[in-house]
């Protein structure tokens, strides 16, 4: 185990982590996602756990095996995931929203596959709830942790998030690059703090960052 990881301890905290891309169905075989591979919040809830943390990893569909020790609680839409984070919120000292949630959803589902017309084919789409944002409204005693994935102006789009939502420490994705980030096994992130600081974690694993994030978090 690295330095870092004997110098965090997150022992009696009650720690929601969330991971993935949601998945809001269209009918029967047809979907709406995003390229979410979830690790980047399944590294967060392992080294959490690891720190000592009572972590819960509400995740959406992914491919990766379940983590020992940690409360696996699988969804499927961002209204599902809402749901189960909304209630155990009360009880948390901290959530890292880590999953890409959609930020909107099908106006309806159909309950059979739908046929091909000649035409085409209009798909309305309504918004969904932003989790981060009602979790910052509410917020009692809890520590937040937001994302900000960008493909532009990172710093100044990942800053209005940090405020609008009302998070401690947002961590700024560039999900332009090919070589990190989505789907990557490694990142490069800026952690924004909300006295103005500003870390940058140059290109490293997602083990490594998600320990760097929760070293940040346990200062906080
Ligand atoms: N988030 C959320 N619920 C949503 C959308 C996003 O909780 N419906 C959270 C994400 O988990 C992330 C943060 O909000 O921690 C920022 O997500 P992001 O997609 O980067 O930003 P949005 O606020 O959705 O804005 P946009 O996609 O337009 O950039
Ligand atoms: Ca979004």
């Amino acid at each position: 185990k690295c330095r870092a990881e004997q110098l965090i301890d997150l022992s009696g905290e009650k720690i929601i982590v969330t991971a993935g891309g949601t998945v809001e169905p269209i009918d029967p075989v047809r979907f709406l996602t995003n390229r979410s591979s979830g690790k980047m919040g399944y590294a967060l809830a392992e080294n959490a756990a690891a720190f000592g943390a009572d972590v819960t990893l509400v995740h959406g569909p992914v491919r990766l095996a379940d983590i020992p020790g940690v409360e696996m609680v699988e969804t499927v839409t961002a209204d599902e995931m809402a749901s189960e984070v909304l209630k155990r919120y009360e009880e948390a000292d901290v959530v890292i929203m880590a999953a890409a949630v959609a930020d909107y959803r099908p106006e309806k589902f159909y309950d059979e596959k739908v046929k091909k017309s000649d035409g085409d084919w209009n798909l309305r789409l309504v918004r969904n709830v932003d989790i981060l944002k009602l979790l910052g409204e509410r917020k009692t005693k809890q520590k937040l942790v937001g994302f900000a994935a960008e493909t532009e102006n990172l710093l100044e789009n990942a800053q209005k998030k940090l405020t609008e939502k009302n998070v401690d420490l947002l961590v700024a994705n560039d999900v332009s690059r090919k070589d990190v980030g989505f789907g990557s096994d490694e990142n490069e992130v800026f952690l924004l703090f909300r006295n103005g600081a500003k870390k940058k974690i140059s290109k490293t694993s997602k083990e490594k960052i998600a320990q760097d994030v929760l070293s940040e978090l346990s200062s906080l």
